[in-house]
């Protein structure tokens, strides 16, 4: 199965991964992020894009969701790990956390967030929002590598830019919130109306509002990103190959199914 990897910039400049070409695409939504980054690792090919642009220059509110999700089917992936920044609203976690989510709370608006905006209508399923085949792939990587990481957790999408205030945050956790982020949705939704496996690993780069004394700051969020750079590549490294010689037997290929009048 060819793996799509959508993350920072930086990202493609993991140890062992040789960026062949770039391919520039057309959507019918307008232009992805950038151009993706074909790469080969060892013997298998990920595709990579940089989410927020290159330069970093797309707030997660503007990224054009629909394009970067089309644009990769566009190029024969069939599944897509999706890699961010997350701040902690579990108090267990600490920054340089890594957590394979299970779960999201959209709590985005104004995004486009569907393929189908009519005549055609499907409304898929999505009370699993991520592929669990990719989770126990990663997972096992996890293992493997020696690199620490959470197996399940919710995230909350909130649409930034701005971050949350204390409150927020409390009310989050009330609702079993593990991490909070502005870029999940409608990424994840998309994917699955694409009957693409999607899965997500989150970064722990902050404690979220209220959970820390003082200002929150992106200096922060950036350093804590590329601290866990070294331990990011051995594990996405580990797990690639699996992920892209694996047998597809979850339900992700047949989302669309029973999902139309
Ligand atoms: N809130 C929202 N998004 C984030 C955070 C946060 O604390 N940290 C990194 N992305």
């Amino acid at each position: 199965m060819k793996l799509g990897v959508v993350g920072g910039s930086g990202l493609y400049e993991m140890e062992g991964l040789e960026v062949g070409k770039l391919e520039r695409v057309s959507t019918p939504y307008g232009p992805p992020s950038a151009d993706y980054r074909v790469g080969r690792y060892q013997d298998v090919e990920v595709v990579f894009l940089p989410r927020h642009g290159v330069p970093h220059s797309i707030p997660p509110h503007r990224v054009n969701y629909r394009a970067n999700i089309f644009g990769f089917r566009e190029l024969g992936v069939t599944q897509i790990l999706s890699i961010s920044a997350t701040g902690a609203v579990n108090p267990d976690l600490k920054p340089g956390a890594l957590v394979l989510l299970d779960q999201i709370v959209d709590l985005t608006s104004g995004r486009e967030t569907t393929f189908f905006d009519g005549p055609r209508i499907h409304h898929v399923d999505f009370t699993v929002p991520y592929c669990s085949e990719m989770q126990d792939i990663i997972e096992m990587a996890g293992k493997e590598t020696g690199v620490p990481l959470q197996r399940g957790g919710t995230y909350v999408c909130t649409n930034g830019p701005r971050l949350e205030t204390a409150a927020e945050i409390r009310l989050y956790s009330g609702f079993g919130a593990d991490v909070v982020g502005m870029t999940g949705m409608p990424e994840a939704v998309l994917a699955r109306e694409l009957e693409i496996c999607f899965g997500a690993l989150s970064v722990v780069t902050n404690m979220a509002a209220g959970l820390t004394v003082g200002r929150l700051t992106t200096r922060e969020v950036v350093g804590s990103m590329r601290d866990a750079h070294k331990k990011l590549s051995v594990l996405l490294t580990g797990s690639f190959r699996s992920l892209c010689l694996r047998p597809r037997s979850c339900d992700c290929g047949s989302a669309l199914r029973d999902s139309s009048l």
